[in-house]
């Protein structure tokens, strides 16, 4: 029940989103249902059952007698406040869109064909990169790249750096800004993705990061880095991927590839975590990857040995996992 309960929020969480419900609650709380209704532009009656729905999750927060809302500075931070590393509601993009792709998927389901990427409901695009954004901006800079100095000290002073599978180049523009010394380049198969991308860079005035629509086997260049975040998975030919990679990295370069934490065996895979990344993987990885050549399928859970295997088969010498956490691995190659 617990679980159909949760999953029972999902429109109210998207509309909440949609509406700026949480942002409205989290500036102007505590307020009365008549007060919020008028702040936020909605119907009384809609947002005295929405308020109250998210009372009953937890979500949000009442005085005495439920006559005032308001949000805490945790609940803030969770779902008011799109900068805050903290923030989970590009899950509900996510989830949202895996409900609208149930026709395609379960179609696939039948015929083991695949889903291409660029079919996915619209909130999918959207959601991979706010869903990500928190986690990038706790980890990639203060833990992530410090944790191999040689590329923190190359990116100090100038160097080629490909982000591949970059999407809406949340992690791009993240490394641009940070050293802008640095070129930086993003390569995706998704038009969309990249076009909102450059978008995003011309509008922060980000000088020094270019992004460009290819497939991870048809990019230009040598860089000191390439990278994978969260996408190699999702790739037809990971293996091929990761050939392409080693052949358009310097000799000292560093390949870098961040994927879900996941366990070898799947039994160690049987939690919270799991369960969503397997959901979101049947929903989304495996057909992504079943739609391209090859159609390996690895899998959103794939595990470090076979993240290894296919990275040792691509010619790289040493690879290791440098850092992780409950919901990502970042592991590196070197030729
Ligand atoms: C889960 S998203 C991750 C996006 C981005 N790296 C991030 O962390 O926000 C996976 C991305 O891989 C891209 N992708 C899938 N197959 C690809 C391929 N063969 N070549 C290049 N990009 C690919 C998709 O278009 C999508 O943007």
């Amino acid at each position: 029940m617990q679980d159909v309960s949760a999953s029972a929020l999902i429109p109210l969480m998207r509309i909440g989103d949609e509406l700026g419900l949480f942002n409205v609650l989290g500036r102007k709380g505590p307020c009365t249902e008549s007060e919020f209704s008028n702040y936020a532009k909605i119907d009384q009656r809609y947002a005295r059952e929405w308020l109250l729905a998210m009372c009953a999750a937890g979500y949000v927060s009442h005085t005495d007698r439920v006559s005032k809302f308001y949000l805490t500075e945790e609940q803030k931070s969770v779902f008011a406040f799109e900068e805050s590393s903290a923030f989970m509601l590009g899950a509900y993009d996510i989830l949202s869109g895996n409900i609208h792709n149930i026709d395609n998927v379960r179609e696939a389901f039948k015929t083991g064909k695949g889903v291409n990427y660029s079919d996915s409901h619209p909130c999918i695009f959207s959601g991979t990169a706010r869903f990500f954004r928190p986690s990038y901006s706790a980890n990639l800079l203060e833990k992530w790249i410090p944790a191999i100095p040689s590329v923190e000290k190359k990116l100090q002073d100038g160097c080629n750096f490909a982000d591949i599978g970059c999407g809406f180049g949340v992690s791009s523009l993240m490394i641009a800004n940070a050293f802008q010394n640095s070129k930086i380049y993003g390569f995706d198969i998704h038009r969309p993705s990249i076009e909102n991308a450059n978008k995003e860079a011309k509008q922060i005035k980000i000088n020094n990061a270019i992004f460009k629509v290819a497939d991870a086997e048809n990019y230009d260049g040598e860089f000191d880095i390439i990278t994978f975040f969260d996408c190699l998975h999702d790739m037809g030919d990971p293996l091929g991927a990761s050939k392409y990679a080693f052949n358009h990295l310097k000799n000292d370069g560093t390949l870098i590839l961040i994927e879900p934490s996941a366990a070898d065996d799947p039994e160690e895979n049987f939690n919270t975590i799991g369960q969503m990344y397997y959901a979101f993987s049947t929903m989304g990885c495996v057909p992504t990857s079943k739609s391209q050549k090859k159609g390996l399928a690895l899998g959103a859970q794939a595990g470090p040995t076979k993240l290894f295997k296919i990275l040792e088969n691509a010619g790289f010498k040493t690879t290791k996992i440098v850092k992780k956490n409950a919901t990502n691995m970042v592991i590196m190659a070197e030729k």
